[in-house]
This record gives C-alpha cells, structure tokens and sequence, in this order.
C-alpha cells in the first residue's frame, strides 16, 4: 500500500520527461505566436466555483469532483478543470481594467474521480487557453486554429476536428424542450443516466456513450431547427473563417460537450486511433460563465487539451524525440589527494553550468573510465598523482580517444 501511489494517478519517470518538456515547450511557443500570456491559479478552489460555473447538473460536479472540508470549515475542491478558475482570477485581479481582449494560457493538473482507465486519471494535466472580452467568431476561430495547428505541427496524423454550435440562452430552451419531448417518447430505453438526464440536461443524452447506437438517436431533433439568427450567423462566420483557413472539419450536432457554460460554439480534435478516450483537446465559447461568477457580462472562449492523451497519441506514432544526454565532463580521480582537486573542478565546472559528475563511491581508475564512457560525457577529466603535483587536468576526449594535458586553471575554460 505505502509502495502504491493512488488510483488513477501516474508517476512521471526522468526517462518520460523529455515527451513532456517537448510537448508543453511547443505550446509554449504557439501561444506566444498566438499572443497568449502564461497564468497560474491555485490547485484548489472554492467549491462554490465549479458548482457555479461548470454546473451543478453535470457529470464533473455531480460525481467527479475532489471536494473536501478544510480545517477552516470551508468546502474545498482540487481544479478539476481550469476555465472557471481562469475567470475568477479574471475577475478578482481585473485584469478586464484596460477594456482589451484579455488572453492566457495555462498548463497544470486538474482532479476528476472517474474510472481510470487509458488515457482517462484521477490527476491529469491540461493545457488550455482562454480568451475574454470579444464576441467577434473570429476568435472561436483563432483558438480553434491554435488548438488544430499545434496538434498538426507534432506531427500527429488521423485528427479530426469536429465543430457544433449549442446556441445560446435566447435559443437553446427552445430546443431543450423539443428534446424532452423527443426523447421523453423513448423513456424506457434510454439507460439510467439519460433517464435522469431528461429533466436536467437532456442535451448531454445527444452524446451519451451507451445510447448512442440506439435507432430513436439518428432521428433527435437537430439544434439547427431552433437557433436565433445571431447563434446561426456566428456559427455560419466560424465555419467561413476555418474554410478560408484551409481547415478540414466536420459538423457533429451530437457534440455537445459536458460541462454547463458552452453557448454557440464547441469543438473538439479528436486522435481516432485512441478510440473511447480519443478527444485530445475540446472547448468553445462561455459568453455567460463570467456574468455566473460574479462579473459584467463578458464574452469568453478557450479550450484544453489532455497532456496525457498527447503524449499517448505521439508514442503510437515514435514523435517523442529522444532524451539527449548533455553531460560534459566526468571528472576521474586516483587518490584522497587528486579527489579534492576534482571536487574543486566539478564544483567549478558546475558553476558555470556545465554538466558535470564524478564518482564518490571510491571506485578504481579503470572503474570510474568505465563509468565515463558509459555515462554520455564528452570529456574525461583525469586527475592522477602526476596531475596532482603539476596542478594539471588530462583532458580525454571520449569519443575520438584524443588526450592531452592542460593546466587546472585552463580546464573550466575549454568547455565555456
Ligand atoms: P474537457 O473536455 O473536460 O474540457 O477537457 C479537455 C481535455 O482534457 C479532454 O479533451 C481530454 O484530452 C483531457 N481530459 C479530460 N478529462 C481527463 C481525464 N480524466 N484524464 C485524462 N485526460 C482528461 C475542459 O476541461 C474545459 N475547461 C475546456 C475549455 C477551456 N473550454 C473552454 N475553455
């Protein structure tokens, strides 16, 4: 038990972390190319945060979430995702002071008790993006393009990017009552989730797993029917401004997302060799979700995607580059005497940043040469007895074998 981490969670081993480095690195740089400034938000909120705004009807607040009381008597939830946090940071630095468009990023772990499995943990890590203050499609359009572009730029093949509108707060009870009415025919065979969705939040039965090869489900009414103008023209605009992009997409009225704040438009890419969990990032826009927290009205779109996933999708496809060992020098010694030397070089190597190592379990000379080669160093640094009374280093170059003696002081410049 000691030895076991938690269900759901994942070790990140040193041989792993080059996958992840690159693959956070990357969006770095595509949201410095896109003009996205890094945020960062606490771990945990409060609870009240996420039932607000991600909805108390969902799956994510109804069974998944990480919620406790702290010894201060307050209820506290670990992240499960980060846009409503991003929004309450929005909101409570005012970060809308100088009235422009406000654009973040962000990259950390997010909590959700599901029922782990591959490519789906209690602790994941997302990256994401949020955009706050324009309503104009052609932001959906931006983070869209982000979103589909740093994918495509790691090389990764089979995506699909699926688009929908879910209309808005003028249109889309129009079309919740068709549904109810719709789906409220089939009662019987709709599973025990879908059942109890009816009432709730009867578009989510539109993309619900177990009924979704169920015959009455090709036939549901189509949000297209029920949308204002406004939701219909945004969506026309985004659809023309990916087209102009050169963006091949599909519609999927059944997408509908799982949490409560999406209005017009939602996306999602997804990686189809990964099958159940294939959705490697999802979003859209939450024109409503900074009035719930407390704000003035304020348009918003974003989206995350699952480091995980990522890294999964990009291993079934050998793009993960390979760790490159950078160690410059090891540092070989013989004698107590030649030892001090060495720690001074080592230490002064180090210094300067250069990567350096020794052996301090007291190993032969053959011995710690062995550990150099093996090791990936460039450099031998050798400090024998003739080396220790003229204050000079032999300097091994361990891959073409050439040798040759400089003094002590000279040694740290060589590599600088
Ligand atoms: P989401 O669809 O819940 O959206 O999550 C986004 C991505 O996070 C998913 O596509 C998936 O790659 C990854 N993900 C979600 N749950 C797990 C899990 N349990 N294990 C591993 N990966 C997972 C959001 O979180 C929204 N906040 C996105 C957004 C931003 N919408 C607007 N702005």
């Amino acid at each position: 038990m000691l030895t076991n981490a938690p269900r759901g969670t994942k070790d990140i081993l040193p041989e792993q972390i080059s996958g992840w480095l690159y693959v956070e690195n990357e969006f770095r740089k595509i949201c410095a190319a896109y003009g996205y400034e890094e945020i960062r938000t606490p771990t945990f909120e409060h609870t009240e945060l996420f039932q607000r705004g991600i909805g108390e009807a969902t799956d994510v607040v109804e069974k998944e979430m990480y919620t406790f009381t702290d010894r201060g008597n307050r209820s506290i939830t670990l992240r499960p995702e980060n846009t409503a946090s991003a929004v309450r940071a929005y909101l409570q630095n005012k970060l809308y002071a100088d009235g422009n468009l406000v654009k973040l990023f962000y990259i950390g772990s997010m909590f959700r008790y599901d029922r782990p499995q591959a490519g789906r943990l209690r602790e994941f890590h997302q990256f994401g993006v949020e955009a706050l203050g324009e309503k104009n499609p052609a932001v959906d359009t931006e983070i869209i393009l982000l979103a589909w572009n740093f994918l495509k730029n790691l090389g990764l093949d089979e995506l699909k990017l699926k688009i929908n509108t879910v209309g808005c707060p003028a249109c889309r009870p129009v079309y919740r009552q068709k549904l109810q009415h719709y789906f409220g025919e089939y009662l019987d065979e709709l599973c025990g989730d879908c059942k109890s969705r009816l009432n709730k939040n009867p578009l989510r039965i539109l993309d619900c797993k177990v009924d979704a090869g169920k015959e009455f489900m090709d036939e549901a009414p189509q949000i297209e029917t029920c949308l204002c103008d406004e939701c219909r023209e945004h969506f026309a605009r985004v659809k023309d401004l990916l087209t102009a992009a050169n963006v091949e997409f599909e519609v999927d009225s059944r997408l509908v997302r799982g949490l409560d704040y999406y209005t017009k438009t939602a996306f999602e890419i997804q990686y189809t060799p990964l099958g159940a969990q294939s959705a490697l990032a999802g979003g859209g826009r939450y024109d409503g979700l900074v009035e719930e927290i407390g704000g003035n009205p304020t348009p918003g779109i974003g989206f995350a995607a699952g480091i995980e996933r990522i890294l999964i999708a990009l291993e079934k496809q050998n793009l993960i580059p390979t760790a490159q060992k950078n160690l410059a020098a090891f540092i070989v010694t013989a004698g107590s005497e030649a030892e001090i030397h060495g720690f001074k070089l080592l230490n002064d190597l180090r210094q300067k940043n250069i990567p350096a190592t020794m052996d301090f379990a007291g190993r032969s000379m053959k011995a710690q040469m062995k550990q150099a080669s093996k090791s990936g160093a460039k450099f031998a640094l050798i400090i024998g007895e003739d080396e220790v009374s003229d204050k000079s280093v032999t300097v091994k170059n361990l891959e073409t074998s050439a040798q040759e003696k400089i003094s002590f002081d000279e040694v740290v410049t060589k590599f600088i």
